[in-house]
């Protein structure tokens, strides 16, 4: 069961083109390509003749043509040429899917076309602020995708999982100091992400004072002595169905970072867009956008790198995770204090789901 009346990211941008793209969302199989002038669409991969898979066939012009025997389709998705006859027959049209391009990334609308109101697409702009640059990446993950948003939203797994880049004991030694619901009240990710214009998120944050930073931090700002300490904070915002920012970074201990002063740090959003595939499989995409040094390339390396060899360890965890749900489905799990965000997130994604089947 997936949540269908929401924008979910389809693609990269650059990952589309005028060659048919065939990914599945939310259990569906899906072609998309780019028309002449670079327009996205998307249709169901399914002809509507003997249903062949659209995404083997070609684009012709702004058209698509079933590799099978040949019927075309326009951008709408109405057939309007069938090889060896003057007309089409009646309902020969593909179920087309809206899909907006938005901050670096192809947004997709699954449910009713007539909700799709592009101003619901979660607010990702700093994929594409100039006061912001970024490295991003995408993993397939072999796992439901509330495993991921569990994993983002109870960040202690980075004292145990991650202790080469951002963990230390640290995290997992300090208790969220806040969950909430609703709207965002958040200083920092709060105000940045416009957190206000969805009542159903999650909020969560950490406040680490005084303490040694891990090691990706402290090769990012500049604290890599012996005796540095920093004031290091998480700040959460979930908006349903998946989506997971982490307003993250480390400042100078005792320069007034928990008060709103970050001059003597660093600051990060991770911006994570996670789309179901299938139950047990999860597009994860992903960027790591940062305020400062934003031409330093040799950075932009590390990040990318860093991020990315991170992600891996959450992968493996959460697809051995997922073996093991499978192989034993109904076995007991038992909750712990620093799972108080990823339950109220899964509430929420209850409620939406009885709420979303009432109206069908
Ligand atoms: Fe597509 Fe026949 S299955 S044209």
């Amino acid at each position: 069961m997936f949540l269908k009346n929401y924008w979910y990211v389809a693609a990269w941008d650059h990952e589309l083109k005028r060659e048919p793209l065939a990914r599945t969302f939310l259990g569906e199989p899906v072609v998309m390509y780019r028309t002449e002038d670079g327009t996205p669409v998307a249709f169901a991969d399914r002809c509507c003749h003997r249903r062949a898979p659209l995404s083997l066939g070609r684009v012709v012009g702004d058209n698509l043509q079933c590799g099978y025997h040949g019927l075309t389709f326009d951008p709408n998705g109405d057939c309007v040429a069938v090889p060896g006859q003057t007309t089409q027959p009646p309902g020969s049209k593909l179920q087309s899917f809206p899909v907006v391009e938005r901050w670096q990334w192809i947004w997709i609308w699954m449910g009713d076309p007539a909700e799709a109101d592009p101003a619901k697409i979660p607010n990702t702009y700093w994929n594409d602020h100039p006061e912001w640059t970024t490295v991003g990446g995408y993993l397939h993950m072999k796992c439901h995708y509330q495993l991921l948003v569990d994993n983002l939203l109870d960040l202690t797994h980075e004292t145990f999982l991650h202790q080469k880049t951002i963990g230390n004991e640290h995290v997992a030694n300090t208790p969220l100091a806040k969950v909430s619901r609703g709207n965002g009240d958040l200083a920092g990710l709060g105000a940045l992400a416009d957190a206000s214009r969805d009542p159903d998120g999650v909020n969560a944050t950490r406040w680490m004072l005084n303490i040694d930073p891990p090691p990706l931090y402290a090769r990012a700002g500049g604290f890599e002595q012996p005796e540095d300490r920093v004031d290091r904070w998480q700040i959460i915002r979930f908006e349903p169905p998946s989506h997971v920012w982490l307003d993250v970074g480390v400042a100078e201990a005792g320069t007034g970072a928990p008060d709103g002063d970050r001059s003597q740090g660093v600051t990060h959003t991770v911006v994570d867009s996670i789309t179901p595939e299938t139950e047990s499989t999860t597009h994860y995409f992903w960027t790591f956008p940062r305020n400062y040094r934003l031409d330093d390339k040799e950075l932009d390396e590390f990040f990318a790198v860093g991020v990315h060899n991170t992600f891996l360890e959450d992968q493996e965890m959460l697809e051995g995770q997922q073996r093991n749900i499978d192989a034993e489905p109904g076995s007991l799990e038992v909750d712990i204090n620093a799972d108080a965000a990823s339950i109220q997130a899964r509430r929420v994604v209850t409620r939406l789901l009885e709420e979303e089947a009432r109206r069908r």
